[in-house]
């Protein structure tokens, strides 16, 4: 059993009004549609707008069952307590997250509304996987409904330095909600690491490697004006006594890169690449960035180093050009507005700026494209531009490898992100350092084939190989592997 925030499905609404559901093709989907087909395996979560959820149905051979939203929730939860304080949190607070009671409560209701629906649903024994920031509480509540289900959790984003993470009004019960699983898997090992400590300063457990062990007793917390330490030298002995263990480990999330590059291989995705580069002007460089638009993303950052770069005459059109696709996200929250006027401003003073008619130096689309648009942007790139402040893996990066198949192109991407840690071979830069961002645009724009070739093949070796389901696989077995303290045998709920 998946939760999850969302559906992997959308809801639209059909010719007459009527409501219909079309598959999400995410990446998360395509990897867990196989295991979960085979285990009749249900997928719980948001249909993505307020009001009241439709009845569970059957999509894909999965089982989908709505968790439902109120407006107020939606409000509350969503975009307050997820993408108006744990999101800019966990993004190393690159804009203010906001602390708000009422936000707080609301993410307790939800969680436990997505918990009780688990509950019910989950076969004995069953393998319950949570994800994400939006619902770190469900594998603690989860586990005082039903002692019997093996729990994961898997963390997409970043998680954060505890000096950050400890600025969090509610810290403590989102480390005891996530100790509720067995297993919580992270995108990189500085995650897991953030992670130990928190469970160090803010519970006073004993961690040991990669392990937490978690009293059978319960746990009180540290006294309120302790750090923690001389609480947990005094406790360890009783501790490792009794209790369980959580492991808490990295496993990069990936792309199904196999369907990207056959995407990319298609007549009719190459025909319009080509018709691209055409409508482009047919420039020798096409510079590429294509994000969620969100502040993690360093959009800004990466206009003003082209800015520059137009400025001295090093990089322009007609000869380059560079095509910016913003997707819209999370409209009705502040920053995210502020963002675009910001953004847009800025794409809109530098075509003012440097433009002729007929040639503008950046085309910027503030749309959502389908797959196969999107793979023709990447064929049609001669260098993507992946800049986030910080971001927790980042598949753009990897679905621009993947679509490389003839090996050439060129990858600037952010020391900042999972995907860093992975693609060595990529133009690797710190978004804030923008002299080192405009050397490095230059030099990836003019590197040669030999280097271009040595570096993409080194990239597309790791992303062929380490897929999105070898990381499905590789966490589930690891998961599989967590003693089972309560046998599926005994009757779970009485
Ligand atoms: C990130 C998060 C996901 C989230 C997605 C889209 O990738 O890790 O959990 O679903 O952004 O954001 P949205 O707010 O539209 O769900």
């Amino acid at each position: 059993m998946v939760a999850a925030s969302r559906l992997p499905v959308d809801q639209t609404e059909g010719p007459d009004g009527e409501t219909e559901w079309r598959a999400s093709p995410g990446g998360l989907v395509t990897a867990l549609e196989p295991v979960m087909r085979a285990a009749e395996g249900a997928w719980i979560g948001w249909p993505g707008a307020a009001g009241e959820p439709p009845e569970p149905f059957d999509s894909n051979g999965m089982h989908l069952v709505s968790v439902g939203l109120s407006e107020e929730e939606v409000a509350d939860y969503y975009e307050g307590f997820c993408n108006g304080t744990l999101w800019p949190l966990y993004h190393d607070v690159i804009a203010p997250p906001e602390f708000r009671r009422p936000w707080w409560e609301a993410y307790v209701r939800v969680n436990r509304r997505y918990a009780e629906v688990v509950a019910t649903e989950a076969a004995r024994g069953a393998t319950v996987w949570v994800h994400d920031y939006q619902l770190q509480l469900v594998p603690g509540m989860v586990r005082e409904l039903r002692a019997d289900v093996r729990i994961g959790h898997f963390t997409h984003i970043p998680f954060p330095g505890y000096e950050i993470f400890a600025q969090l009004p509610w810290r403590r019960q989102i480390v005891r909600g996530l100790l509720g699983a067995d297993l919580l898997g992270f995108q990189r090992q500085s995650d897991a690491t953030n992670f130990l400590r928190a469970c160090r300063r803010t519970a006073g457990l004993a961690t040991r490697g990669s392990l937490v062990r978690v009293p059978d007793a319960g746990y009180d917390d540290p006294p309120a004006d302790s750090a923690g330490r001389g609480f947990r030298r005094q406790r360890v002995a009783e501790d490792l006594a009794s209790g369980r263990d959580v492991r808490a480990a990295a496993f990069p999330i990936s792309i199904d890169s196999a369907a990207i590059e056959e995407i990319a291989k298609s007549p009719e995705v190459q025909a319009r690449a080509q018709q691209i580069r055409e409508a482009l002007g047919k420039p020798e460089t096409v510079l590429l960035g294509i994000d969620r638009l969100d502040y993690t993303k360093g959009i800004l950052h990466r206009l003003n180093a082209y800015g520059e770069i137009l400025e001295e005459g090093r990089l322009g059109p007609p000869a380059a050009v560079l095509v910016q696709i913003a997707s819209p996200s999370r409209e009705r929250v502040e920053s995210y507005r502020h963002l675009r006027d910001e953004v847009e401003v800025t794409v809109g003073r530098i075509n003012g700026d440097y433009g002729e008619v007929g040639n503008p130096p950046i085309h910027y689309l503030h749309q959502s494209y389908p797959k196969d648009e999107l793979v023709a942007y990447y064929l049609a790139a001669d260098v993507m531009l992946v800049t986030p402040l910080r971001d927790g893996m980042n598949l753009v990066a990897k679905e621009y490898v993947a679509s490389r198949y003839d090996e050439t192109g060129a990858l600037i991407l952010s020391e900042f992100t999972g995907a860093a840690d992975e693609l060595h071979a990529a133009f690797i830069i710190n978004p804030h350092d923008i002299d080192g961002l405009k050397d490095t645009i230059v030099r990836a724009a003019t590197v040669s084939p030999a280097e271009a070739r040595r570096r993409m093949r080194s990239m597309r070796r790791r992303v062929l190989e380490h897929d999105v389901a070898y990381w499905a696989k590789t966490y589930l077995d690891a998961l599989s592997k967590v003693p089972v303290r309560y046998p599926p045998a005994a009757d779970p709920v009485g």
